[in-house]
């Protein structure tokens, strides 16, 4: 952690909340705000219905919740979506602290990788996540998206092959 969060000496934890839960509806509300209201939209029902099946992941300052996003299980993947941060606590290494718990969470249950639909604006923040590009952008909702997956620290793959051995 760095800069205000640092300064500050607030930890930042984070947890899996349930579907349906006050924590996964504040979630939705953080996500609305970051992602969905700049353009004009909200989350649909048909929408969130959907993420029953998914994994929902919080961050929190303090108590404070600061972060989320979601994990869909696509076979031996997952699919990372609504990944955001809050707007005044953006640029203190949250973000990249909630995909090194994704990484974890994916490692942990078998998971050969993650992959995204990322935006043009978030693009450098994968990359310093160990995100690659994958194939050609595509358009969708109005939005150019970029396919990229994530590449394991060779750390964690090396202790991956040895905990299934033991
Ligand atoms: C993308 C997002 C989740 C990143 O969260 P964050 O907590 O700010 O990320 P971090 O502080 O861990 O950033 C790590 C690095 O990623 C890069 N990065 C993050 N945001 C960036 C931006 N807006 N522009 C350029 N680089 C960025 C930087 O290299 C940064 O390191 P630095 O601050 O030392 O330069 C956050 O900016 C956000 O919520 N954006 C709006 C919603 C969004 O676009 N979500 C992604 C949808 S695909």
């Amino acid at each position: 952690m760095k800069k205000l969060i640092k300064q500050k000496g607030i930890k930042i934890h984070f947890q899996i909340v349930n579907y349906g839960s006050d924590l996964y509806k504040k979630s939705v509300s953080l996500r609305e705000e970051v992602l969905r209201k700049p353009l004009g939209l909200i989350f649909t029902k048909k929408e969130l219905e959907l993420e029953k099946e998914h994994i929902h992941i919080a961050g929190f300052y303090g108590h404070e919740l600061c972060a989320t996003a979601l994990l869909a299980p696509h076979g031996d993947e997952l699919k990372l979506q609504r990944v955001v941060t809050k707007a005044h606590l953006q640029r203190n290494g949250i973000g990249t602290e909630m995909m090194r718990f994704c990484e974890e969470y994916a490692s942990k249950h078998g998971y050969k990788s993650i992959f995204c639909h990322a935006r043009e604006a978030a693009i450098p923040f994968y990359l310093k996540n160990r995100y690659v590009l994958e194939g050609e952008p595509f358009e969708e909702e109005g939005l150019q998206l970029h396919k990229m997956r994530q590449v394991r620290s060779p750390f964690r793959r090396c202790f991956a092959s040895f905990s299934l051995k033991s």
